[in-house]
């Protein structure tokens, strides 16, 4: 699997708001990213937008009216409805809400939504009064109860001035959303995975840290590529640039100490931990309180202590999973902390290699077992490496 979207055919409706812009952002975003994707437009999204502009990202007529004599839908009616991997609307007005919470089917939108069994996603837009309004509010809890994903609103200045409650959320985020809902009933549905991610920071005083080159970004992938088989994902990070992704359940930590922590307590319902943060061996003996001043003399001498082992040391999960970056001796060093950490896979990788190791989005691993398997893996996407471990660590959970 490429993307969570590879493939996969979305249905987008549109409707009348100005976060209509967005849309166009996130139909861009899922082609990109492999999707095959069907719009509709309401009659009110026509006076924003034209269908013309998404018939150029997709490549696909448009829908705009139930009855035209040109659209499949004149002839059968729920034909999208019915090949649909995912419907999501986005923006959906406070009007559309109110049409989904009522079963209404008065557009080719509503009438799609009532007649799918695919996971649907709607994106609230609209001004903060609307969206505070009881009734929104109640169509909103409405179809959450009904199992309706309800993306946002995200909190920000609004078209009218106003600031408030009633943003559309970004399409990035969205995307999340919509990966989220076409893999609930994955084959890790209903299994709590951990994964820890980036660099952890240890002071020496109040302004400065002994860190690494982690990026965070391979533990963030696999907090998503579990989260898009359905997984409840649980993201203890050390500090790192990357947004939080959404529906995963992230922790913020600092350094190993409070990651130790952080693990110990995340994992004590969890069915598999997997440790992609580059954990500091030592932090200082005697971090300062205040700044440390330059001295006289040329040097400087820290005193280091050794971190607790968090693989090592964390109990009660079924399955484990270590990392081991090298630069030299890569399957030997491996071998030797899959053994010495007791955990049942590790995947290693060689931090030196070309498109391999810190900050980039691809990753070139090879996957050791207790059994001394061993799976070479070529050079991927870090979302993709996710789900080769998360393959593994599926059949591992089932045994
Ligand atoms: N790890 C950990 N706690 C530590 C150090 C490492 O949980 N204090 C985990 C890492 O998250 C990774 C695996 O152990 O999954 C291997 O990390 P690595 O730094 O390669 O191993 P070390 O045991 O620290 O060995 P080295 O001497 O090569 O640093």
């Amino acid at each position: 699997m490429k993307t969570a979207f590879d493939g996969k055919k979305v249905v987008l409706g549109v409707t009348g708001s100005i976060a209509c812009y967005k849309a166009v952002d996130l139909c861009s975003k899922l082609v990109q990213a492999g999707a095959q994707v069907d719009v509709i437009l309401t009659d009110a999204a026509t006076k924003f937008i034209t269908p013309l502009t998404f018939r150029s990202i997709t490549h696909r007529p448009v829908v705009t009216d139930i009855f035209d004599a040109e659209s499949e839908l004149s002839v059968e009616h729920v034909a999208l409805a019915e090949r649909a991997d995912v419907v999501v609307v986005a923006p959906a007005t406070a009007h559309t809400i109110a049409k989904l919470a009522l079963g209404l089917a008065d557009d080719a939108i509503t009438t799609t939504i009532l007649a799918t069994a695919a996971p649907v996603v709607v994106a609230p837009a609209m001004d903060a009064h609307m969206y505070d309004n009881p009734a929104t509010l109640e169509n909103i809890e409405t179809l959450k109860r009904r199992g309706i994903t309800v993306a946002g609103p995200a909190k920000g200045r609004l078209a009218s001035g106003l600031w408030g409650w009633g943003r559309m959320v970004e399409p990035s985020d969205l995307l999340g959303h919509i990966a989220a809902a076409l893999g609930r009933r994955g084959d890790l549905a209903d299994k709590i995975i951990v994964i820890s991610a980036g660099g952890t920071q240890e002071a020496i005083d109040p302004v400065r840290v002994i860190t690494n080159r982690s990026s965070g970004k391979m533990g963030y992938a696999i907090a998503e590529a579990a989260r898009d088989r359905g997984a409840h994902a649980v993201l203890v990070t050390a500090p790192t640039s990357l947004p939080d992704p959404p529906l995963v359940e992230v922790h913020h930590v600092e350094s190993a100490l409070e990651m130790r922590d952080a693990v110990a307590a995340c994992c004590e319902n969890a069915d598999a931990l997997i440790m992609a943060a580059a954990v500091a061996d030592y932090r200082s003996a005697n971090p300062a309180g205040q700044k440390m001043k330059k001295g006289k003399g040329d040097t400087l001498t820290i005193s280091l202590i050794k971190n607790p082992d968090i693989l090592a040391e964390t109990q009660g999960t079924k399955v484990k999973v270590g990392f081991a970056a090298e630069t030299e001796d890569l399957l030997a060093n491996a071998r030797q902390k899959l053994i010495n950490k007791n955990v049942h896979l590790f995947v290693a990788n060689d931090v030196t290699a070309p498109g391999a190791g810190f900050g980039v989005d691809t990753n070139k691993v090879t996957i050791i077992d207790r059994d001394g398997g061993v799976e070479d893996l070529p050079i991927m996407t870090k979302y993709e490496v996710a789900h080769r471990i998360l393959d593994r660590v599926a059949k591992l959970l089932k045994s």
